[in-house]
């Protein structure tokens, strides 16, 4: 088994790591363009990490000019064998409040002005998408945010827009009529590039709003999701810290096999 190596990408409000020690920050070219930022490593505990914030030093990029791509790219060759994303994210469930933390199970993607594939144009492959998250990544979250009391649900349906306005309220109503529990801007393509890159992928959104629908809440804008991004970035902090601490030294098997997502999945011949 490989030795593990840990990935988190911060999200909104998520620009560093805090905990990490023996930082060393390198800037990375990949094939597909240039990462957000340079990437983080570092340790904690004994666990490598490496960390990248999505939108760059000074959230200078927005949901659709972030090149997934070169990010996942870039995690991939510094050995990374998981992901944990954090994003904020947007609710339509009323027992889904602002600074919880959710492990999404499932996402709905509809973006459409992205690079969403490493493949095509010589080598064609399809992965299943039908599990996106790594379960055992996943359920060391969970303990973590338990060891640490931080409160967290398992479970929950992300709905990934392009943005970058937010939804207008006829969207929202039907997001929440069609049974999904939160919305983001940022979670897809990257879990379905981790999968083709087969890197386990975990997401921890944290609420931050209830988007628009709600009839006792205000619409969602900037500064109400930044106002609760900060109130909680401890949480979010001593979580990640938590969960890196106590890691196991190798990477384990993925039961949703997501660690060998291209067993079944190229379809190019290989002599083609
Ligand atoms: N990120 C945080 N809140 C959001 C919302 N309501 N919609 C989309 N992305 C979000």
């Amino acid at each position: 088994m490989a030795k593990a190596i840990i990935g988190i990408i911060g999200g909104s409000g998520v620009y560093h790591l805090p905990g990490l020690e023996d930082i060393r920050e390198e800037r990375v070219t990949t094939p597909w363009g240039e990462p957000s930022d340079a990437l983080h490593f570092g340790r904690i505990g004994a666990t490598e990490a490496v960390f990248l914030p999505r939108h760059g030093r000074g959230h200078v990029l927005s949901p659709s000019g972030i090149n997934y791509r070169a990010n996942i790219d870039a995690l991939k060759r510094a050995g990374v064998t998981d992901i944990v994303s954090v994003s904020a994210c947007g609710s339509f469930k009323e027992e889904l409040y602002p600074g919880l933390f959710v492990l999404i199970d499932q996402f709905v993607d509809r973006t459409f002005a992205r690079q969403s594939s490493f493949f095509g144009n010589g080598c064609v492959a399809h992965v299943s998408m039908a599990h996106p998250i790594a379960p055992a990544l996943q359920a060391r979250i969970a303990l973590a945010a338990q060891a640490e009391a931080i409160p967290c649900l398992t479970g929950g349906t992300y709905v990934c827009m392009e943005g970058p306005q937010f939804s207008s309220l006829a969207e929202s109503r039907s997001y929440k009529a069609a049974g999904y529990d939160v919305i983001g801007m940022t979670a897809m393509p990257e879990a379905k590039l981790a999968r083709e890159a087969e890197i386990s992928y975990a997401t921890v959104a944290m609420v931050t709003d209830y988007d628009c629908w709600h009839p006792d809440h205000d619409d969602v804008d900037v500064a109400s999701v930044i106002k609760i991004v900060n109130a909680n970035s401890g949480n979010a902090a001593r979580l990640l810290a938590r969960m890196l601490h106590d890691f196991p030294a190798e990477h384990e098997a993925c039961p949703v096999g997501s660690d060998r997502a291209l067993d079944n999945a190229i379809l190019t011949a290989p002599s083609a």
